[in-house]
């Protein structure tokens, strides 16, 4: 297994691009199978999770060409055959399941299996299933798979439609029942209405995807979602760009909050993490948006402040960035708390950032960090994606020598991770 060695405390300076956004890129590739004609997305970042994505695709009969070089990925998924997305990828990747709404909607049915828990909880998709019943379908769970199929008898439509639009009031705005259901209801007969969606910023884009395919589809990015159901999309050529990577954007801050001289984030959207920019800010780092679409950070030498933090669903503190800002915070004088609210294992990594010296307290989903002066290097594990990610974040900024181990992780979420660290003046490579 590959792993970084870091040597920490090196001055981060230069300018770093920011890559397409994964949370982004996997649904519109699901979204994609709804369409007749040939699909190209571009700004389609290269990392795991795509790669995975590509493989479910090719699994269903859809034939993909991924150019690496040019982020250009085109999809064509007018053979698609099959409705079933298998365990060993499910497994490897639980975005997976977001095929579910588009093949539900295009074949009247879906086999699933069910993804299970992950590193930071255990992430259930009842949700998702409540919202497909709404919607006209049937659900049972055999062998570990969820079968979902249109209930014929109970939702008469009139035309080809395999699902009837409704009103769905999700439990909670979860991201992945918003954009499965969206799918789904795209090509469902008549009116949909989500309410308490999700409103992210990747569910904008998704929703922008969808009408470049031509559905009908208002309020994306608001708590309700409204949708007219079509029965063709995508007949000709479509071409779409990915929106760049917020958390990826984080990321490059938090890493030149802690050790940066004026650092250009490129294609760091300062709207689509505005908490996080300013949370950034009273702390007190140099950090300010330089035009529409790049933020520029610098570490002052003026003592800096500890502050409190809960993660909440969009407009509220990303629970993505919370592993990256702790590692901040955990070298800031002083006591802050973090209060995870959305996940609840997402503080696994705290005994790793102790093992470096940190001072933190777990107290249920509080973490209560005292700030010491310098943390120190050691060998440390990568539990999940951005815990990995906050793990090299402390290797830079730690005394001595840092070893990530299972970076099998970060790879799934960040492209090109290490070497964007190298020219910023990091010293960081894999063995
Ligand atoms: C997405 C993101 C992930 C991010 C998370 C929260 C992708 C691929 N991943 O994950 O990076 O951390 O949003 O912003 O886009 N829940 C249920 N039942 C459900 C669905 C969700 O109980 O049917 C719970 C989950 O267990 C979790 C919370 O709701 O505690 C949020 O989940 P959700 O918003 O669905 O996250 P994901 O879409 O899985």
């Amino acid at each position: 297994m590959p792993g970084y060695v870091i040597n920490g405390r090196k001055t981060l300076t230069g300018r770093v691009k920011i890559s397409g956004a994964k949370n982004s890129a996997l649904k519109i590739m699901a979204a994609a199978i709804l369409a007749d004609g040939l699909v190209t997305l571009r700004n389609v970042p290269d990392i795991e999770d795509v790669n995975t994505m590509v493989e479910v695709l090719r699994t269903l009969n859809v034939r993909l060409d991924f150019d690496k070089n040019n982020n250009i990925l085109e999809i064509d998924p007018s053979m698609i055959n099959s409705y079933e997305a298998p365990y060993e990828l499910v497994r490897k990747m639980r975005a997976s399941v977001l095929v579910a709404g588009p093949l539900l909607t295009k074949f009247g049915k879906v086999k699933v299996a069910i993804p299970g828990g992950c590193n930071i909880g255990a992430r259930q998709i009842d949700i998702h299933l409540k919202g497909f019943e709404e919607l006209g379908a049937k659900n049972y769970i055999e062998h570990g798979y969820i079968n979902c199929s249109a209930d014929i008898k109970k939702i008469k439509t009139s035309g080809k439609a395999n699902l009837k639009g409704a009103i769905i009031n999700l439990d909670f705005p979860s991201r992945g029942a918003t954009e499965n259901l969206m799918m789904a209801a795209v090509m469902a007969e008549g009116h949909t209405v989500i309410n308490n969606a999700a409103c992210e910023k990747e569910i904008v884009d998704l929703a922008n995807f969808l009408s470049t395919l031509g559905a009908e589809i208002e309020g994306g990015g608001t708590d309700s979602i409204k949708i007219t159901g079509v029965s063709k999309l995508g007949s000709g050529s479509t071409d779409y760009t990915i929106m760049p990577d917020s958390i990826e954007a984080g990321t490059f801050i938090a890493a030149a909050a802690l050790c940066g001289k004026k650092v250009e984030v490129q294609d760091a959207v300062w709207n689509n993490i505005e908490i996080f920019c300013q949370k950034i800010k009273e702390i007190g780092i140099d950090i300010s948006p330089a035009g529409g679409r790049t933020v520029v950070v610098s570490r002052p030498k003026k003592v800096l402040k500890p502050v409190n933090i809960s993660t909440l669903p969009y407009p509220g503190f990303p629970t993505d960035l919370q592993p990256v800002i702790a590692v901040l915070l955990s070298v800031v004088p002083g006591l802050s708390i973090i209060t995870e609210n959305v996940f609840e294992n997402r503080f696994m990594y705290v005994e790793e950032l102790n093992r470096m010296g940190a001072n933190i307290k777990i107290d249920g989903h509080h973490a209560v960090i005292n700030g010491v002066k310098m943390l120190s290097g050691a060998p440390v594990k990568a539990f999940d994606l951005r815990a990995g990610a906050a793990m090299v974040l402390a290797g830079l900024v730690a005394e001595g020598t840092t070893e990530v181990y299972d970076i099998q992780h970060i790879q799934r979420g960040y492209e090109n991770f290490h070497s964007k660290l190298r020219v910023l003046g990091a010293d960081i490579s894999v063995v």
